[in-house]
């Protein structure tokens, strides 16, 4: 059985969890998580009225039962309480299946792309962009 935890509010940051629960009903194992942020990569400047979602994942064998869309609409909620008028994510645009997943829950492509920018000491094999999508939350 799977359920979703308290969120963890901080000042800036809010990570929602899925847990698994063991046969007990103990929390037995992290299966998703998402993070809402106030602002892009923790760096940029704050975009009024806008939270970002990031380390949007699903454990593999997990996937395609509805925990994603559970966990999404989740943080949906949680930042129109926290005020927010709209929420964006970046999505690889290498990935036409997810694009589409976001399209059906309601985001839109803005237009806007970001280019991917390898971490520290690494070298990307093929230079990657981020479509900006955005969902309004009224
Ligand atoms: C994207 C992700 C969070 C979706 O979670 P999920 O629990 O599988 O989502 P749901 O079960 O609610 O919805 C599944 C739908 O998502 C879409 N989808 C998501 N990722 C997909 C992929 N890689 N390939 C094809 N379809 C995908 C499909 O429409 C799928 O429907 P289907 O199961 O009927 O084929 C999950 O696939 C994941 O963790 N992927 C790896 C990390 C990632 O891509 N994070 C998002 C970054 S923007």
């Amino acid at each position: 059985m799977h359920f979703i935890k308290d969120s963890v509010l901080t000042d800036k940051l809010t990570q929602l969890f899925i847990f698994e629960r063991d046969q007990q009903g103990n929390d037995a194992a992290v299966v998703g998580t998402l993070m809402i942020v106030p602002f892009p990569d923790l760096k940029e400047m704050p975009t009024e009225g806008e939270a970002m979602i990031t380390r949007f994942a699903i454990s593999p064998k997990h996937q395609s039962k509805g925990l994603g869309r559970l966990i999404l609409d989740a943080s949906l909620d949680v930042m129109r309480e926290q005020g927010y008028l709209r929420c964006s994510i970046r999505v690889f645009e290498n990935r036409p299946p997810v694009l589409s997943w976001y399209t059906k829950l309601g985001f839109a492509d803005t237009g806007e792309r970001r280019a991917f920018k390898a971490p520290p000491g690494k070298v990307l094999a093929l230079p990657v962009g981020f479509v900006i999508m955005k969902k309004e939350l009224l």
